[in-house]
């Protein structure tokens, strides 16, 4: 086919991708797999230069590439003339680090999907880039495939996002809902995510919240304007939950889902990333599996949810190269580093709001001795701190050898004082185990 006679050549786009494991190599396919689609839009072409990894000589990939293209020489691949923007795929922040400071300071635009450097260091990226006027993206740093962060920054930029309760972790909601669902028992469903390839040989950033902690940082960003320290954030693993909590969330009339949860308050930023009873009729029960979702509660617009695979080669994929395409059309409109840092909002530095002074529902559940008057001395303790019980039920065997399970919701009350009544009732006689306390959204 020959262009039209007077057509502006098709315009080459050159991007450096750093890492090819599993986005990196999705990317390369989404490109050819969508090349004529991505050309279409975009009226040029994505031309991937080179490929920066740690072992060029690697024998298995998961996308066979020209070996020409491969290097070690991160520097290298950045600083290629015709390299107008850098794909970090590596991950961490070490060396992606100094490849994304690197990037932009030669000029490039960058497109990311490291969370953790995003919250870690994301004013000091974005301040960069504002300095010398390259856009940075990242819109697979949160839930993957799932377009939150053009909706945060352009769907609702005309509005005021109230509060948000997210499932960011697929890993975890994968485990949750296989506890659910069959009452097994957490090691035995995350050594079955471990074989799937649903969960890291070492899950503890997924399964203890710092993964999720990561993108409820940058969503406070776009949501709230905050900076907030992504490393205090108030974190409680999935690890802890037994079964009979999710047969019991489940007679209340509620599943348990790893959580998190956004609000603006004056005094600070609630930011918390927990296992959380979800009444079972809400939207967010639903999320099962390893899919992800944030339902958004806005002035304007009121709830909203988007929902979708927040991990995988291909979804994740999906939104590096959407990132590669709005790059590529802000370069031919010559709009790159307008809105450098295309942010919902002007950030400030914001302290978190303490634990102690949130207010939630609680579900609770207590293990004392089956003796009469124990159910009595838990109701008046938990009263006198103010803390108003909902619904009690007591699984009490009878024969005074076992002990009796107590599980109570409280209506809403103050952290701070739901602690200091658990504290009283863990130190008395008849208490056999450490209370348990599971927040309910509210
Ligand atoms: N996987 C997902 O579903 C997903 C979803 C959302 C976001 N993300 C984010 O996407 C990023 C990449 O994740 P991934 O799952 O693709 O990771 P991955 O499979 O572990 O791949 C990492 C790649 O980086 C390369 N690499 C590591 N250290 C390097 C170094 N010092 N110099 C050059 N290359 C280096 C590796 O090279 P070799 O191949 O030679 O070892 C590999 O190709 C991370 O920030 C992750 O958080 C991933």
């Amino acid at each position: 086919m020959t262009a039209d006679r007077g057509s502006p050549p098709v315009r080459e786009i050159g991007v450096a991708l750093l890492g090819l494991g599993n986005v990196g190599a999705g990317v390369v396919k989404l490109l050819e797999d969508n090349a004529a689609a991505i050309g279409a839009r975009l009226g040029g072409r994505l031309v991937v230069r080179a490929i920066a990894v740690r072992a060029p000589g690697k024998k298995k990939r998961l996308v066979e590439v020209d070996p020409a293209l491969l290097t070690k020489d991160i520097a290298g691949a950045i600083a290629r003339p015709d390299v107008d923007i850098v794909c970090e795929l590596i991950g961490g922040d070490g060396e992606a680090k100094d490849a994304v400071m690197a990037a932009i300071a030669a000029g490039k635009h960058v497109v990311t999907a490291n969370k953790l450097l995003l919250a870690r260091h994301g004013t000091e990226v974005f301040a960069a880039a504002e300095r010398h006027g390259v856009d940075v993206y990242y819109e697979a740093a949160v839930c993957g495939g799932v377009p939150i962060i053009r909706v945060l920054r352009e769907g609702l930029a005309s509005d005021r996002v109230e509060q948000f309760h997210g499932i960011v972790n697929g890993t975890s909601n994968y485990i949750l809902t296989a506890m659910a669902a069959g009452g097994r028992a957490f090691a035995d469903v995350l050594a079955e995510a471990q074989r799937l390839g649903y969960a890291e040989a070492d899950p503890t950033l997924d399964v203890g919240g710092g993964d999720a902690a990561h993108k409820l940082a940058i969503l406070c960003g776009l949501c709230f304007g905050a900076t907030i320290d992504a490393d205090a954030i108030h974190c409680d693993a999935i690890s802890e939950l037994d079964a009979v909590d999710f047969a019991y969330a489940a007679k209340f009339g509620y599943v348990i889902k790893p959580v998190v949860i956004g609000r603006d308050h004056p005094r600070g930023i609630e930011a918390r990333v927990h296992p959380a009873l979800v009444p079972a009729g809400w939207l967010l029960a639903g999320v099962t599996g390893a899919k992800n979702a944030v339902a958004v509660d806005s002035y304007a617009l009121g709830p909203s949810m988007y929902y979708g695979a927040g991990a995988g080669m291909m979804p994740t994929a999906m939104a590096v190269v959407s990132d590669l395409i709005e790059i590529s059309r802000n370069l031919r409109a010559q709009l790159t580093g307008v809105a450098p840092t295309r942010r919902h909002r002007a950030l400030a530095r914001r302290p978190l709001l303490p634990m102690a002074e949130i207010r939630s529902r609680y579900f609770l559940r207590f293990s004392v001795a089956d003796k009469p008057g124990v159910l009595g001395q838990l109701t008046t303790i938990l009263g006198a701190h103010d803390v108003s019980i909902e619904q009690v039920v007591q699984e009490a065997p009878g024969d005074g050898n076992r002990p009796a399970q107590v599980f109570v919701i409280t209506h809403e009350a103050r952290e701070g004082d739901v602690a200091a009544a658990l504290g009283k009732i863990g130190a008395l006689p008849a208490t056999l185990a450490a209370p348990r306390l599971i927040r309910i959204v509210v």
